[in-house]
């Protein structure tokens, strides 16, 4: 068993991708398998924490003692974080939140009729930059980066960006560390400017890599 170093803390864990309808029968979404997440919400509990899981799309099991909230659109993940934000402690978000969304869902299955089809998309809402604006200084705020380029300075700049305490960069055009696979190469960057790179692992230990910093820079002693 492991020692209980987050008992007492509210953890949020965000994970998969979302999925935005384009009629009743169609959608737009993502290759986001929901692996780091799941393995961020399963290891959270076991150091004791209190864990929401707010999850998109995926197939994989509940992780014990956490509750997980299903949700499908990305402003239907808004609207569940933001209710249990006010009040945790510690808040990751490791989903694939689509950037986009239809701009008007047809009621009705939408008939092929023309060569050429278009749907126009407007932007859905920043989640974590949302949640970079109201967090207070009590509260870890984490993200996610997945760059196929210039890994370290767009993550860098988005923890400026988002006003976030760590971001976990990794780059997806790697086979080990990629969508759907159990592995990832990351690096691990705070906001003090403090730089981890994480060698191929396995999401399960990335996830308890993740905590372990989090613990040193909340000061949390077990
Ligand atoms: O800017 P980018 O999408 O690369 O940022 C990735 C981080 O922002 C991830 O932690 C992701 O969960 C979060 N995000 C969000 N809402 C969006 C897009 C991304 O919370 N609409």
């Amino acid at each position: 068993d492991k020692k209980q170093s987050l008992a007492g803390k509210k953890v949020i864990v965000s994970a998969a991708g979302t999925r935005e309808p384009i009629d009743p029968v169609r959608y737009i979404s993502n290759r986001s398998s929901g692996k780091m997440g799941y393995a961020i919400a399963e290891e959270a509990a076991q150091r004791g924490a209190d864990v929401v899981l707010v999850s998109g799309i995926t197939n994989l099991p509940a992780p014990e003692n956490v509750k997980v909230i299903k949700v499908e659109s990305a402003r239907d993940m808004q609207s569940n974080i933001e209710q249990y934000f006010p009040d945790s402690d510690i808040t990751i978000m490791a989903a694939a939140v689509s950037d986009y969304r239809v701009k008007e869902v047809a009621e009705q299955k939408i008939k092929k009729s023309d060569e050429v089809m278009t749907i126009e998309l407007v932007k859905n809402p920043d989640i974590l930059k949302g949640l970079g604006e109201k967090k207070t200084d009590k509260q870890f705020l984490v993200g996610f980066a997945a760059e196929t380029q210039n890994v370290l300075e767009y993550a860098q700049g988005k923890l400026q960006r988002k006003n976030l305490d760590m971001i976990v960069a990794n780059d997806v055009s790697q086979a080990q560390a990629g969508f759907n696979v159990d592995t990832n190469i990351a690096k691990i960057i705070t906001r003090d400017g403090q730089i981890k790179q994480a060698p191929l692992m396995k999401k399960t230990e990335l996830a308890q890599l993740i905590f372990d910093i989090i613990e040193e820079k909340m000061n949390i002693k077990a």
